[in-house]
């Protein structure tokens, strides 16, 4: 889709709809949904007094026009009451009219900056906003279906002064990169397990440094033997597929040697192993390695828009299965720092593979280090499809990365670390185990990670749950969501930004 700015008047605009706004509770309707509603000899005045248009947030009216309008069709988008607005509110419905004019075989959809008047937020990012919501919210999956609708050939955002079309040109390329990385994540994670082995993970993320002129590197097997990372071959063994560690590298700051390190979770399908899980719902685990998609997808995108900053990916990746060369409950592997684990469970293989991934990127120097991982069920227990939970063993770090993702709109609870629950993952054989007990699973996760992470800044987001959207809501289409991707581009953007200003 293009996506392009233009100064012009809206009701004027030549396009298959144009689209429009109201805040809920609103009966006079200002700016441009008025100067639309003249236009249409107030026909949406008339709906919202019938009260069939009440702006409630993501409603989308359709008005036909009947030649009125060089436009065959308004749509009147809700915004929801203007004391609960904000950006991420631009970004769902933008999603929400745009799938709702596709359903409608709209090629060309032209509308107006939304919020940037009564929202009060700023033109540059309700653009970028819209943007966002819009490339997000039409994608589909279609590889091997073809898909049920027609896709949108154009959006134009149209405002009212040339000058002002132009400074917005920038914020709508940041919005579009960003929005197609989270894109090529969901790609990954939609895509089913016997279509991106780690083979063909490590195969995509080359493809994406091509693209994207990043440094790459894959471990092998041999490789990891030699750095003794016992805890992702352990994990690995039940598989024919061999594990690989994906090394991604964007350098934006040749005269520093500090980077940034992204670590994502990437078990390709994890079907619990020996512990095998139950089969309902087991298909759901193709998206084991949505923070390796994630930290991946990331640096493609940190490579278009070119911060001042360095920034590496560490991305474990192997499948889960149990087979008779597969590590086995009881056994105790050795992680390359040395430390050894008693596996409790070869279900708790997230924390064993990111344990090595940890460990390697502590040694390459990497500081200070993020990891998104789906690592429990016990996270989406707690906080449900909507949040990941944070942990983090510098706040100020978790700070920084809780900002990003309130720009973003990516929910993000912190989770608290007590050491007392350090006792739960106590062995009797090895220095650790792989699980505590049932409560505070997601806790007890974290706390594992943190004895790799070491005395190195470090957040863990546990992205069970959001991860995957059950529905289509806002930009959320059913499956993947990408999640994580737009957070990890805006802390790489901050961070290079702080350093410009110091
Ligand atoms: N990949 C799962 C966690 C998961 C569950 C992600 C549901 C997304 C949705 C992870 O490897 C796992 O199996 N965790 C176990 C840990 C337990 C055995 C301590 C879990 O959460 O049940
Ligand atoms: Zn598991
Ligand atoms: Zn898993």
């Amino acid at each position: 889709m293009e996506i392009k700015v233009i100064a012009g008047d809206i009701a004027r605009v030549d396009a298959d709809a144009v689209v429009v706004n109201l805040f809920e509770g609103v009966e006079q309707a200002g700016g441009a949904t008025a100067a639309v509603d003249t236009a249409l000899d107030g026909a949406i005045a008339a709906l919202i007094r019938r009260g069939e248009i009440k702006g409630k947030f993501a409603e989308v009216s359709i008005v036909h026009t009947f030649g009125k309008l060089p436009a065959g069709i308004v749509a009147v988008v809700g915004l929801g009451r203007s004391e609960d607005f904000t950006a991420d509110r631009v970004r769902g419905a933008a999603g929400e009219f745009c799938r709702a004019l596709r359903r409608l075989n709209c090629h060309k959809i032209a509308t107006v900056l939304h919020g940037a008047g009564a929202g009060g937020i700023d033109a540059g990012r309700s653009a970028e906003a819209i943007t966002e919501g819009a490339v997000l919210g039409l994608y589909t999956f279609a590889r091997y279906k073809k898909p049920e609708y027609e896709d949108v050939g154009e959006m134009l955002i149209v405002v009212p002064k040339e000058d002002e079309a132009a400074a917005l040109e920038s914020a709508v390329h940041r919005g579009r990169v960003v929005a197609e990385a989270a894109n090529a994540a969901r790609d990954m994670v939609n895509e089913p397990a016997n279509y991106m082995t780690p083979g063909q993970m490590a195969e995509a993320a080359r493809e994406m440094a091509r693209r994207h002129a990043l440094e790459f590197k894959v471990l092998e097997v041999e490789d990891m033997e030699a750095m003794g990372m016992g805890a992702l071959l352990g994990v690995a063994r039940g598989s024919i597929e061999r594990p690989r560690l994906i090394v991604l590298s964007y350098k934006g700051d040749e005269g520093s040697q500090q980077a940034l390190g992204y670590l994502g979770k990437g078990i390709t399908f994890d079907s619990g192993g020996l512990s095998i899980k139950p089969s309902e719902g087991m298909g759901d685990m193709k998206q084991d390695m949505a923070g390796a998609a994630a930290a991946l997808a990331a640096l493609g995108a940190i490579a278009e828009l070119r911060p001042s900053i360095n920034v590496t990916a560490v991305v474990p990746v192997a499948e889960n299965l149990p087979s008779a060369t597969a590590f086995r409950p009881g056994d105790v592997l050795k992680a390359m720092n040395g430390k050894t684990v008693e596996v409790v469970t070869t279900d708790a293989e997230g924390r064993l593979i990111l344990a090595d991934a940890l460990s390697y990127a502590r040694q390459m120097g990497l500081s200070p280090l993020v990891d998104l991982a789906t690592l429990t069920g016990a996270s989406r227990i707690a906080l449900g499809n909507l949040y990941a939970s944070l942990f983090s063993n510098n706040q100020a770090l978790a700070d920084k990365v809780l900002d990003a993702a309130r720009r973003t709109g990516e929910r993000m609870w912190q989770m608290p670390m007590p050491e007392e629950y350090k006792e739960q993952i106590k062995s009797d054989i090895a220095d650790m185990k792989n699980v505590g007990n049932r409560q505070g699973g997601a806790i007890t996760a974290a706390l594992f990670l943190a004895e790799f992470a070491g005395d190195t800044p470090w957040v863990h987001v546990d992205v069970a749950g959001p991860e995957s959207s059950p529905k289509e809501s806002g930009y959320l289409v059913k499956g993947a969501t990408g999640f994580g991707v737009r957070t990890l581009v805006e802390l790489a953007l901050n961070e290079a930004q702080r350093q410009v200003t110091i």
